[in-house]
């Protein structure tokens, strides 16, 4: 994004490969640790959450949903590139950053702030508030506004399903989020590199879109940190900086809510931030990208490929000025 910012064309399969292989080393050995300790290996009834660091933990009882792998008909990104290829300022503004320096980050327990316009507010402890909640895999194209893209298989619930269960007044337009403020285990925030803590936001129809998740978790794993742990934002339609990481709160409010790279530089970054090959970034176009693991690029589709279920929300709009 801004800050060092890197070109697709920077993008180095080798060394994606060769840091993979280190960390995957390295993830064995963890994993192997917490096998070796009672635990089941494979499918561990497990806990929502990771308790520190990244151990490779399986979800079990995760359901399959409509978006498979087989409906998108594309393949899945590897576990290595998704885990390693991150941004998360938070972590540092290097692509490897999150993956090296988010590996002590606590992560559990978590309180999770849901104030504003809605009948039942509270601050509630994450993991018992989603409990009731059954989790889905969706596979989803992923596309960065840096023109890379990504298809992973996300772990989550639909936020429609928690804001139904928390229940909107009449004035919840919008619905606002933050990431968690602490420079002493987020290194990056020591430095204004954003106006921390990190926002995002979104309309109250898009976060209601059944294809908005909060996700949990990857490849029926619970989510390394480096990729948003314990509960992010995942909006398939829009550039992936609207996936805010590592939520803390959620608030329901009449007013578009401001968020972090629209502030730092509202020319290139707009609210809406939908994948749109025909809207140009003033930097970069925006009609192809390159898949990582590929070599040629392809060309990036409207709404990332999600017309159908999202263009109804956006008729009437200069797409071109509301971007
Ligand atoms: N959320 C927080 N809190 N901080 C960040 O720096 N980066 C965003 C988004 N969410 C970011 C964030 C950007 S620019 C992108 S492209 C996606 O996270 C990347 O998500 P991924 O690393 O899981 O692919």
């Amino acid at each position: 994004m801004l800050v060092k910012f890197s070109k697709a064309s920077d993008v180095k399969p080798s060394e994606i490969t060769s840091k993979t292989l280190y960390m995957n080393r390295r993830r064995f050995l963890k994993t192997a640790a917490v096998a070796g300790a009672g635990a089941a290996f494979g499918t561990i009834a497990a806990p929502v959450f990771a308790a520190k660091g990244n151990p490779r933990v399986k979800f079990s009882g995760v359901q399959k949903s409509k978006w498979t792998q087989e409906a998108l008909g594309e393949e899945l990104t590897d576990y290595g590139p998704i885990t390693e290829y991150n941004n998360f300022y938070e972590f540092g503004a290097a692509k490897t950053d999150p993956a090296e320096y988010s590996q002590d980050f606590k992560t559990r327990p978590w309180s999770l702030t849901i104030d504003g316009a809605v009948e039942k507010p509270g601050v509630y402890d994450l993991e018992d508030f989603l409990k009731p909640h059954q989790l889905e895999e969706r596979v989803y194209r992923m596309r960065c506004v840096e023109a890379w893209s990504m298809v992973i298989p996300w772990v989550g619930i639909p936020l429609g399903d928690i804001i139904k269960r928390v229940g909107l007044k009449s004035d919840a337009k919008y619905v606002a989020f933050e990431t968690l403020l602490d420079p002493e285990q987020m290194r990056g925030q020591k430095r204004p590199v954003l106006k921390w803590p990190y926002k995002e936001g979104l309309r109250i129809d898009e976060a209601m879109n059944p294809l908005t998740i909060m996700a949990v978790g990857l490849y029926g794993e619970v989510m390394p940190n480096q990729n948003g742990a314990p509960f992010r934002l995942v909006v398939p339609w829009k550039y992936g900086f609207k996936g805010i990481k590592s939520i803390v709160r959620m608030t329901f409010q009449p007013d578009m809510p401001p968020t972090s790279w629209n502030v730092a530089s509202p020319r290139e970054y707009g609210f809406y931030s939908n994948v749109n090959p025909s809207v140009n970034h003033p930097r970069w176009s925006q009609a192809k990208e390159r898949r990582i693991g590929d070599f040629l690029k392809r060309p990036t589709l409207m709404f990332n490929g999600y017309e159908e279920e999202v263009a109804g929300m956006y008729a009437g709009m200069d797409l071109g000025k509301l971007y």
